[in-house]
């Protein structure tokens, strides 16, 4: 323990010099934890030896402190989590939070509202009988009072209850969003995970496209910001209504739509051929799956307009969506692609994915018109509503291809270091104060060594070290080192606390 002054004790410049002020960023290319060898890791920069050793159970090295204690096990347990899942320590936490932070921040620019639900819901409200995968792939179980539960696949039916439970009471046009995490028993593949955190944007109450074209504007919003163009990625828009005016044409009972959705949807993962015979089984005639199947492959609007007739309402709703995107300017971001159906059976209108232009990435985000969703939980009246639901874990994966991924360091303002145990009580009270001001500080709770205290601070990023000593607080004062001028004075307690804001009052009982 050092005692006195402190003046005159600080690091010399050279070992200074050699303090690294930050890790490099370097990109995640191997998958952090094992179990499932692949899948999105978040790191943008690499974890240290020292976290590595520990996870390794490995004794801390000399002079790291002996913060371990050695215990007696009969056998480790797995320190990884669930297959599929993930853990987010701090410096992916970070990168989450910055992630969450982007999303609100649009969500917030576009004048939407913050929502939540409980990931746990009632099973009934995501069993659907279209044969669609995100039913199929349910984490659903009976609780112990014998209800059939499940956790959340998409939050898309949860906001649909609330929007039911509020009724008549919730004002419309009501513009929500939501950051909440999904769970889907998924076959893994890159960007495909089975838990996953899902930002989503909502409009409830506008029948008209202009609804979508704002939800689009919000995306392409969020792709900007993260530095991204319509180079790298592109919409591609369609409508369910193109499908449903062919197998009309065809004949094919409305009652079969939804179904027929969510089988040609499965086009770009399974052989043509194997679509066709799940159609097939489905009673659709050859001659309209290939009619269907012809129509997905029309990739301009006026060739459509040439199937479907000039009073196709698909046709003018597509027209004039691509009529508002140009007056938001992101009509670049868009492509025509009658193929995007989507897989979920809700959808009524306009459907859309966002994807890598390289094509090397499953969706990025999605969505579409549900106007029908709400009858299906037994309202009344339909409520038009459009949204869409964004992973968080193919962004990742395409910011990290093309290294945009920010590497957010975690950072204090002041270290506050009591050079003396007697002083802890002290160092305490400037800690309290200097927080009390709005300052983030770090309080050093164990005996360290002025050039642990300096490393340490610098590590933070802090910008100022202070030092309580004997001497110093005798004369009402600390030292004060200022880290980025590398200067340092002593300072008097009550101007280095000025700022403080009074203790919180004690609340009422
Ligand atoms: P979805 O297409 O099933 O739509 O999911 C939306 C997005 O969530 C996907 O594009 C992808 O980014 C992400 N996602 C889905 N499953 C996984 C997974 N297993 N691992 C990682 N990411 C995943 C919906 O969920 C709709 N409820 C969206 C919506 C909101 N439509 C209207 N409002």
């Amino acid at each position: 323990m050092l005692r006195g002054e402190v003046c005159g004790r600080s690091a010399s410049a050279r070992t200074r010099s050699r303090l690294p002020f930050s890790s490099g960023s370097a990109r995640c290319k191997a998958p952090r934890h094992g179990g499932f060898g692949r899948g999105t890791c978040w790191s943008a920069t690499a974890p240290s030896a020292a976290a590595v050793a520990n996870e390794a159970g490995a004794p801390a090295k000399p002079g790291e402190g002996k913060v371990t204690q050695p215990v007696e096990r009969k056998g480790m347990i797995d320190t990884q989590p669930p297959r599929g899942t993930r853990d987010f320590p701090p410096e992916d936490m970070r990168l989450r939070n910055w992630l969450f932070g982007e999303f609100a921040a649009v969500s917030t620019a576009f004048g939407f509202e913050q929502f939540d639900a409980p990931v746990l819901e009632s099973e009934e409200l995501f069993v659907r009988k279209a044969g669609e995968e995100i039913t199929e792939q349910l984490y659903n179980f009976e609780d112990k009072g014998g209800r059939r539960v499940a956790l959340r696949p998409e939050l898309t039916p949860s906001l649909a209850r609330l929007v039911l439970q509020r009724g008549k009471q919730l004002p419309l046009p009501a513009k929500w969003f939501a950051i909440g995490q999904c769970w889907r028993y998924e076959r893994m593949t890159r960007g495909r995970r089975r838990e996953h955190y899902q930002w989503n944007m909502d409009i409830v109450g506008v029948p008209g496209v202009e609804a979508e074209a704002e939800l689009l504007a919000a995306i392409v919003m969020f792709f900007q910001r993260v530095g991204l163009t319509a180079a790298d990625v592109g919409i591609k828009v369609s409508n369910r209504k193109v499908l449903q005016s062919v197998l009309t044409q065809y004949g094919v009972p409305p009652e079969s739509f939804a179904k027929v959705c969510v089988i040609v949807d499965k086009l770009d993962k399974l052989p043509r051929e194997k679509v066709e015979e799940e159609l097939r089984a489905l009673g659709v005639a050859a001659s309209t799956i290939d009619g269907v199947l012809g129509a997905l492959q029309l990739r301009d609007l006026e060739a459509l307009a040439a199937l479907l007739g000039p009073e196709s309402e698909a046709v003018a709703e597509l027209r004039k969506l691509w009529e508002l995107a140009a007056g938001y300017g992101f009509q670049d971001w868009l492509v025509f692609d009658p193929s995007v159906v989507r897989g979920l059976a809700y959808y009524t209108g306009t459907v859309f994915e966002a994807r890598d232009r390289a094509g090397q990435l499953r969706a990025i985000c999605g969505g579409g018109r549900y106007d029908k969703l709400l009858a299906t939980f037994g309202a009344t009246d339909n409520t038009p509503m459009a949204g869409f639901g964004f992973g968080d874990a193919v962004i990742v994966e395409l910011l990290k291809e093309r290294g945009l991924l920010p590497a957010p360091g975690h950072r204090v303002d002041d270290v506050v270091v009591p050079l003396d145990g007697a002083l802890r009580p002290a160092a305490a009270g400037i800690a309290t104060a200097l927080r009390r001001g709005g300052r983030s500080v770090d309080l050093v709770l164990e005996a360290k060594k002025m050039k642990w205290a300096f490393k340490h601070a610098e590590k933070l990023g802090a910008a100022r070290l202070v030092l309580v000593g004997t001497s110093e607080w005798e004369r009402g004062a600390v030292v004060v080192k200022d880290l980025a001028k590398f200067e340092q004075k002593e300072m008097p307690v009550a101007e280095l606390t000025a700022g403080a804001a009074p203790p919180p009052a004690a609340t009422a009982a």
